[in-house]
């Protein structure tokens, strides 16, 4: 069957449909690939690459050239998935003209279909700003990790009626300023329900519960990339670090072994052209 691009209408279908939405972080072209192929509707080139691929401490280090090259390899792997390309720190936090340019950098050089960039009511006037600019954004609330020292660290957002109905507000006022979706990390189910509810835009939940519109997951933990902390949200779907360890393992005892190459996995030469090469090839002095 003909698949389509997944768009922002596409998207909203789907929320109106009550049909939840996919998406999964990927940072290269292979990964890309394979998540398009597995009909995963959105694809979040988020700045967890600053771990999760670049080794960073957290998100603060990663660059804005670095996430525009992760971005371009995803977008060349990604035929039908909506790619979103993840604003880094200080790319939008300074200035609104430098937040419109950096923003634009992802859709006119990456070629991301959308850009998203962390805050609530302190960011509406640069979301807006995006936007005008004609720039689809996508909006990040609850555990923002960009500020996690602002908000008591990597802390389930949310817990109590009054944080819980600020998110609610900021969602509302993100949707007003033209968001065109919205993440909620670490926040209560039932919080994130509400903010789902009263929202048009997909609400597109990662540790937020079963009744956001879809689902994001960091895609080394689904695929178990076994880090120092897991948190208690990721669900893993695989063992690469187990696979990819013990591949390495066994290929090392194969090279020691000297079981590999064998001749499956080597060219040949004709004999008569290795007889002719012998007499003509010159000696070690
Ligand atoms: O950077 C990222 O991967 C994210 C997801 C956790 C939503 O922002």
């Amino acid at each position: 069957m003909d698949r389509k691009k997944v768009d922002i209408v596409a998207l909203n279908q789907m929320k109106s449909d009550g049909k939840k939405i996919t998406m999964l972080t990927a940072y290269d072209y292979p990964s890309a690939r394979l998540l398009d192929e597995a009909g995963i509707d959105t694809i979040l080139v988020g700045d967890s690459a600053a771990n999760v691929v670049l080794g960073y401490p957290d998100t603060l280090p990663v660059s804005m050239e670095e996430m525009l090259m992760l971005t371009k390899a995803v977008v060349r792997g990604a035929e039908h998935a909506f790619v979103i390309g993840d604003m880094p720190f200080m790319s939008y936090n300074i200035t609104i003209p430098e937040a419109i340019l950096n923003a634009g950098r992802f859709i006119k050089e990456a070629g991301a279909a959308a850009i998203k960039l962390e805050g609530g009511a302190h960011m509406i006037s640069t979301l807006s700003a995006i936007v005008k600019a004609g720039i689809p954004s996508v909006g990040h609330l609850g555990l923002t990790p960009q500020t996690a020292s602002m908000i008591g660290g990597y802390r389930v957002q949310g817990k109590e009626a009054l944080s819980a109905c600020n998110i609610i507000e900021d969602a509302m006022r993100l949707e007003d300023a033209g968001a065109i979706m919205l993440v909620l990390e670490c926040v209560p189910d039932r919080v994130a329900g509400m903010v789902a509810q009263r929202l048009d835009i997909p609400v597109i939940g990662i540790g937020a519960g079963a009744e956001c519109d879809g689902q994001v997951l960091v895609l080394h933990d689904m695929l178990g990339f076994k880090s120092a902390f897991t948190s208690k949200f990721v669900k893993s779907y695989a063992s690469l670090s187990d696979s990819i360890r013990d591949a390495a393992a066994a290929y090392k005892k194969d090279v020691e072994d000297k079981t590999f190459p064998d001749l499956e996995h080597s060219f040949e030469i004709g004999d008569k052209e290795f007889a002719m090469l012998k007499s003509i090839a010159p000696h070690k002095i």
